[in-house]
């Protein structure tokens, strides 16, 4: 008998955690735990099935933070505890932890972008010392928006941590405001050839950020990314993730600047 790869199996819902109107964390029952940076192709029969970051990993489970903006979403937005969800994967490379050992790590995401990187935050958190140095800087688009406030109020305890909004409507308790990119030259690089950068977000925002962070002296090898592409397999054989001869599903989603500047559009 031959394994199918692309048969997703079942695994149970096992909680929800609502923390915007649209994005909520859904904690399911997992055998094996994936590598940081990490997505499923998660899926409901007879709907569809979309390609999702893991946003939590823990002792018998994984989170997912999925925002509903269609057509699966949607339905997994209706589904209750208890209920199966279809994965499969994990797909990808993703991040590698050796690579951040002993190195001054600063963590750049912009909205739904904080969560393929919350697992590898909890993981410096956890390990204090695994890192000489970590700083976090988030953007959100405005207050109501903020992903993870409970978890960005206990990592600030520890790590320097920046929040900003783009826009302010409501109330908003974090000092800052404006783009992420106005908020880089306030993160201290004394030295910067040991420095690893992490920035998840949209397209336009790796690029710009990334642009901020070269101009305060950090090379672009340095400097990694994960991106999203229309995917259809996970696996490699589609072609639908394919950017000049790399595929984001396999090669990434995780790239060093150097190879992503010539992938992102
Ligand atoms: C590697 C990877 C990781 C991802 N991680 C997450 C995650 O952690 N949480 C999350 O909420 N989403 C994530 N996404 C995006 C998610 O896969 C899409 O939003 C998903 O396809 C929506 O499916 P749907 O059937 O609900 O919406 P659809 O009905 O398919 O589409 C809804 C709208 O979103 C647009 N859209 C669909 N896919 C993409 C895409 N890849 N890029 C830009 N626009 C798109 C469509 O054109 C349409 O306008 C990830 C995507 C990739 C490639
Ligand atoms: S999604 Fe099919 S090749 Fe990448």
């Amino acid at each position: 008998m031959c394994n199918n790869p692309l048969k997703p199996s079942p695994h149970k819902l096992i909680s929800i955690d609502k923390l915007t109107q649209d994005e909520w964390t859904f904690r399911i029952e997992i055998a094996e735990p994936p590598n940081f940076g990490q997505f499923y192709e998660v899926s409901l029969p007879l709907i569809g099935e979309m390609p999702i970051s893991t946003s939590g990993i823990g002792d018998g489970w994984i989170e997912m933070t999925i925002r509903n903006v269609g057509k699966v979403s949607s339905e997994i937005h209706r589904l209750q505890p208890g209920k199966n969800i279809f994965l499969r994967g994990p797909y990808g490379n993703g991040f590698s932890i050796a690579d951040f050992k002993d190195k001054h790590v600063v963590i750049a995401a912009g909205g739904c972008g904080v969560s393929p990187v919350r697992p590898l935050i909890e993981y410096f958190y956890n390990n204090p010392g695994y890192v000489t140095d970590i700083d976090l800087l988030f953007g959100f688009k405005e207050p109501g928006v903020v992903l993870f406030e409970n978890d960005i109020g206990r990592w600030q305890e520890r790590i320097n941590t920046i929040v900003t909004v783009d826009q302010v409507c409501g109330t908003w308790d974090g000092k800052c405001v404006g783009l992420i990119t106005e908020y880089v030259k306030d993160i201290e690089m004394p030295e910067y050839k040991n420095m690893v950068v992490v920035i998840v977000g949209p397209p336009i925002m790796m690029k710009f950020t990334a642009m901020e962070f070269m101009k305060q002296g950090v090379p672009k090898e340095q400097i990694l990314v994960s991106m999203e592409r229309r995917m259809s397999c996970g696996i490699g054989k589609c072609g639908h993730c394919k950017v000049d001869s790399r595929y984001v599903c396999l090669d990434g989603p995780v790239f060093r600047y150097d190879e992503a500047e010539k992938l992102i559009d």
